[in-house]
């Protein structure tokens, strides 16, 4: 049998434990000889669990066992999942992870130790949960130049949102739903503040350029300022507001990435993507368009993803599955170059200043409670513009951008 470990017996390491002892079956039609989760690296003791017996608190023990063939690295965060991960593929121990704030931190240098020791980095976990998404790239999308990678990636906001529309509650209120359903972490900052899915479509990017596209260059907003009104303009419009992670290139050679909430129209496909589920579209000159859907988190769906990771890797002990990311370094274009047509909404007592400054709009009637003031569309400008005029106004009530057709 493959024996391996899995670091982190939270909910996706649990999930992997519980797959892989009871997908034997068909784990053996890839891997013949079976795979045996030997150690599980937790803190915590799991008293009256049945895996309880295979809990160690030492890394060392992991380490030293020469039959440990690969990990999973399912603890999350920088630390100690860095050192640990580093320390096992200068072993030659392949490591499958779901931690997407370390692959985004430091993929292209893990990568680079796995193929000098002759084992692999896997990460198909921490983009999309369980939608097949990573694979797909580096191994089936090989002759396409990707020229856009889009979706939405984060599946608690996600759910957020599509309560907000749908019940009309509050953003806090559609929050602590997600809380009591276990979508949401206690600290909500990350999925709400917009930096998950920053770091997702930073990987994605990389695998797209097959360079490094750094997470703290990205412009990066989330949707706690999102309000019920803002839904009830947007389905006025025949729109959905989600939150998107989006990576561009452009024939003259110009780079966009963010993370922002967008306007989608009711015809593109990302519109009906809703609850935990994530969408995401991918461009390529020769196949057109892409689209990868299903439930981007939860504990079976993240976990089949990193069990079909630590199956490749049994079936290539001894080699390095290789993927394209190298570290040097690609330069963002300025996002405040980048062009949007803008929805805004401004207090009726900044409407005609606002009519001056904006020119031709498309204003928007809608019977909003509470909310008195306009709100319209503008035509095509450079972010600068808007944020330009926006200052001259002293400011508006909401402004978001219409995602490009
Ligand atoms: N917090 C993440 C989400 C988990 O809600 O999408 C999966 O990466």
């Amino acid at each position: 049998m493959i024996q391996m470990a899995v670091l982190g017996f939270g909910t996706v390491g649990s999930g992997v434990v519980e797959l892989i002892d009871g997908n034997q079956d068909m784990i053996r039609r890839s891997v013949a000889e079976g795979i045996y989760v030997k150690y599980i690296l937790d803190l915590r003791d799991f008293p009256g669990n049945p895996y309880n017996e295979r809990v160690t608190h030492d890394y060392q023990d992991i380490l030293d066992d020469p039959e440990i063939a690969v990990i999973c690295e399912t603890m999350g965060g920088r630390e100690p999942a860095y050192t640990f991960t580093k320390k096992a593929l200068e072993r030659g121990i392949s490591v499958c992870t779901s931690n997407k704030e370390l692959v985004a931190a430091h993929g292209p240098e893990l990568l680079q130790i796995a193929a000098r020791h002759n084992c692999s980095y896997m990460f198909e976990a921490s983009v999309g949960g369980g939608i097949p998404l990573i694979r797909p790239i580096n191994a089936c999308l090989t002759q396409e130049k990707i020229t856009s990678i889009f979706g939405i990636l984060n599946g608690t906001t996600n759910y957020i949102m599509t309560r907000m529309e749908k019940a009309g509650i509050s953003f806090d209120a559609a929050l602590k739903e997600a809380q009591e359903r276990g979508y949401a972490e206690r600290n909500p900052e990350a999925d709400v503040e917009g930096h998950d899915a920053c770091r997702k479509i930073a990987i994605l990017s990389s695998l797209m350029c097959g360079k490094t596209v750094r997470y703290e260059d990205i412009p990066c907003e989330g949707i706690s300022k999102i309000t019920v009104a803002d839904f009830i303009y947007a389905r006025k419009m025949n729109m959905a507001i989600k939150l998107l992670g989006v990576s561009r290139r452009e024939e003259d050679g110009r780079f966009y990435v963010r993370t922002a909430p967008f306007l989608v129209r009711a015809d593109h496909p990302l519109h009906s993507v809703q609850d935990v589920f994530n969408g995401v579209f991918v461009h390529g000159n020769m196949v057109d368009d892409l689209m990868f859907y299903g439930r981007g988190a939860g504990k079976f769906p993240t976990a089949s993803a990193v069990v079909s990771d630590v199956v490749e890797c049994a079936r290539n002990i001894g080699r390095n599955i290789s993927c394209r990311w190298d570290n040097e370094v690609l330069a963002i274009s300025d996002p405040l170059e980048e062009v949007f047509r803008y929805f805004i909404r401004i207090d009726s007592a900044r409407a005609a200043a606002a009519k001056e400054l904006f020119g031709k709009v498309t204003y928007v009637e809608a019977d909003v409670p509470e909310d008195d003031g306009e709100a319209f569309v503008t035509g095509r400008m450079a972010e600068k513009e808007v944020l330009s005029k926006i200052e001259a106004l002293g400011g508006v009530k909401q402004c978001i951008r219409l995602l490009q057709d």
